[in-house]
């Protein structure tokens, strides 16, 4: 039988079970459809739970996995047991109490490129579940925080994708590249849109696409398959996922590149010209009226920064919309945009 007044006890030792395991109770009320059971012990001769018997050192606790493919919160367990040896648990009752844990569940499709892999490392980092999607697959020699992801060899156009997206709470797409004018409409346009299609269809709340400027250059020169296939892509996130949607649209971004085995250092350009021009951005800002100004002018992101917005991006509910390079810089930053 449920017996209320055990919640608060069940609740402080929650939070003594999160301060000895570092873990963030706060963390944990930020959302509101996680629920744990916490199944109390108590010895046969004490009537009712005294305020010794739930010690942090008689606490053990177990976590039950995931049980929803379609929600994007964990439910677990954590059973509280009475410390004394010999004490047969026969009394053992569970109390289901609210708290608020959300698991996240990252798909990254391109997680093997240059921008994926960086998103895929920060995920993983901040501990977030994360599945990435290419047609090569898992790359080599990325660091030990590879084992932390799951990499599905598969195209977005023939994907299964009952392998991919159940579960999953967000969808960041780095998808895009150059090539003829049909291959460019392709993959910048059509792969997207099946995902963004896909992720809809499977009821994951947040999709986020990796975008580009069009650096302030007139519309008759945005007519490439690049262009306009990156801006068939927005449109269908933002009209999919209207109050969730992200697109994250950088300019040059730099990093280090692996191209097989070699690393380009594309951060050796890319960060003194980010700190050149955001140091003379008054000055250079009355010329950003000029039609391609910002082939010049637009400030580079580092390749760290465009994954953090977008981990920013997942993690926030109120997050959505367009975002400019300056806007990216703030998102992984953490700033309100
Ligand atoms: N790098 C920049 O400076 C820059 C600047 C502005 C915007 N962007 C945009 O940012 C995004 C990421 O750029 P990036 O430099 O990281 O590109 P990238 O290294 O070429 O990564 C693209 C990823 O997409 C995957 N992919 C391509 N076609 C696919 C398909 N049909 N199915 C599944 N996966 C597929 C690729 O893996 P497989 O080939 O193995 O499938 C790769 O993992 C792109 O959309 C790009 O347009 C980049």
């Amino acid at each position: 039988m449920l017996n209320q007044s055990l919640l608060p006890r069940c609740r402080e030792v929650w939070f003594s079970w999160c301060r000895e395991n570092k873990q963030s109770p706060t963390k944990m009320s930020s959302s509101s459809s996680l629920s744990y059971a916490a199944a109390i012990s108590r010895p046969p001769s004490s009537p009712s739970l005294s305020s010794t018997s739930l010690l942090p050192s008689a606490f053990r606790s177990h976590f039950s996995n995931s049980i929803s493919h379609t929600n994007r919160f964990l439910k677990f367990g954590v059973k509280c047991s009475y410390a004394d040896v010999g004490v047969k648990d026969t009394n053992s009752f569970t109390i289901d109490v609210e708290a608020n844990i959300k698991a996240e569940k990252l798909v990254v499709l391109g997680g093997s490129g240059f921008v994926g892999t960086a998103i895929c490392k920060a995920a993983a980092s901040r501990g977030i579940e994360v599945i990435s999607l290419s047609r090569s697959g898992r790359p080599s020699n990325l660091g030990s925080w590879e084992d932390q992801v799951s990499w599905i060899t598969g195209d977005v156009f023939y994907v299964n994708w009952d392998e991919v997206l159940p579960g999953a709470t967000a969808v960041i797409s780095t998808i895009g590249g150059f090539g003829s004018e049909e291959q460019m409409q392709r993959i910048n346009g059509e792969a997207n849109i099946t995902a963004v299609n896909a992720a809809k269809e499977y009821g994951i709340p947040k999709f986020v696409l990796i975008s580009v400027h069009d650096y302030n250059l007139p519309s008759f020169l945005l007519t490439s398959g690049y262009f306009t296939g990156k801006r068939k892509a927005e449109s269908e996130v933002l009209s999919k996922y209207p109050a969730s949607g992200v697109v994250l649209r950088p300019g040059f971004i730099y990093g280090k590149r692996k191209v097989g085995d070699f690393e380009i250092p594309l951060d050796l350009v890319g960060e003194p010209v980010e700190k050149l021009l955001d140091a003379t951005s008054s000055f250079t800002k009355p010329l950003s009226a000029l039609p391609g100004s910002d082939l010049i002018f637009a400030s580079p992101v580092s390749v760290d920064d465009v994954a953090q917005a977008a981990i920013n991006a997942v993690k926030d509910d109120d997050c959505f919309g367009v975002f400019t390079i300056n806007q990216i810089k703030e998102a992984a930053a953490g700033v309100k945009v």
